[in-house]
């Protein structure tokens, strides 16, 4: 949390990156039953929740303009999903959002966005609600939404839903790269020539991040063959990333947002200067995810 000041709740809402991404089988509701390793980025959108006398919604920042402010919003969405369960506590509610993840690509924005929602929101009305029934919540607005209210690196089962929590993971060094393609979820999953894949093999106990890209190795995302088909251009991202030398480049979610994996703070760093450089259009970012 950033800040609770004067009834005002300050969340970051952080990337969530699909460090790999299995396809595992497929509901009979058309839902694909997925085992991914989730982690989050220290770098995402900024949500403000402040007491109020009439209910607004204002969005900023440089992905703000890509966002509608209406009601289908999953910021909303979340605000009226709480409001509906505890009516008496819900008071009217100024939320800022301050957009710095590209929409739709891959790394959760939406969804975290909602996920900070609830949990902001619950703090400012005074409302005792476990994670269980946050994410029951959540659920219905997002399969990543109960991911996201984690917000720690942890293994997602289900259609998402389905949380295992890892006790030690380390902090990775990584580069965010998204080339502005756009990519339509469902039409991903749709496009997939395979859905019973084989889960995750599974997690070593304790790993630096070289183990954990000797790990990733062996996974996949499944859903990049698909993505390429419908979207060529993430092929840009994912060779632009090879190019600076990283552990481990590779597409998160259904794209278009890919990310590299470095030794160091300072390999990612000159990884992002370099891409900033030749790339000057493209949403980039240093960062690196947050350990266990
Ligand atoms: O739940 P969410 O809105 O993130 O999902 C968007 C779409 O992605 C779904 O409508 C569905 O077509 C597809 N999806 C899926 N299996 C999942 C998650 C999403 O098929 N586990």
């Amino acid at each position: 949390m950033l800040a609770s000041f004067d009834h005002t709740i300050s969340l970051i809402a952080p990337a969530k990156i699909n460090l790999a991404l299995h396809v595992t089988g497929r509901r009979d509701d058309g839902y694909h039953l997925l085992d991914s390793l989730v982690v989050f980025a220290r770098f995402g959108d900024r949500l403000d929740v402040t007491k109020a006398v009439v209910d607004s919604f204002t969005i900023s920042g440089p992905y703000g303009a890509d966002l509608p402010g209406d009601e289908s919003n999953l910021v909303l969405k979340a605000r009226d999903a709480l409001r509906r369960h505890y009516p008496e506590k819900a008071t009217p509610v100024a939320i800022h959002l301050e957009k710095y993840l590209p929409i739709a690509s891959g790394i959760g924005g939406g969804s975290s966005d909602a996920a900070a929602a609830l949990r902001a929101l619950t703090t400012l009305w005074g409302i005792e609600a476990s994670l269980i029934e946050l994410a029951a919540l959540g659920l219905p607005l997002g399969a990543d939404v109960p991911m996201c209210l984690h917000g720690e690196a942890l293994i997602a089962r289900g259609i998402g839903e389905d949380i295992e929590r890892i006790a030690a993971f380390p902090r990775l060094p990584m580069v965010l790269v998204n080339n502005g393609v756009t990519v339509s979820t469902p039409q991903v999953f749709s496009a997939l020539g395979r859905r019973d894949n084989p889960p995750l093999p599974a997690l070593p106990l304790r790993m630096g991040p070289g183990d954990v890209c000797t790990y990733l190795a062996q996974t996949d995302n499944h859903l990049f063959a698909a993505t390429q088909k419908l979207a060529p251009s993430i092929n840009d991202s994912m060779q632009a990333l090879i190019e600076t030398n990283p552990l481990l480049a590779r597409m998160s979610g259904s794209g278009g947002t890919c990310f590299a994996i470095y030794a160091d703070d300072e390999m990612a760093e000159a990884a992002a200067t370099r891409l900033h450089k030749t790339q000057p259009d493209w949403f980039v970012v240093a960062t690196s995810t947050e350990g266990n």
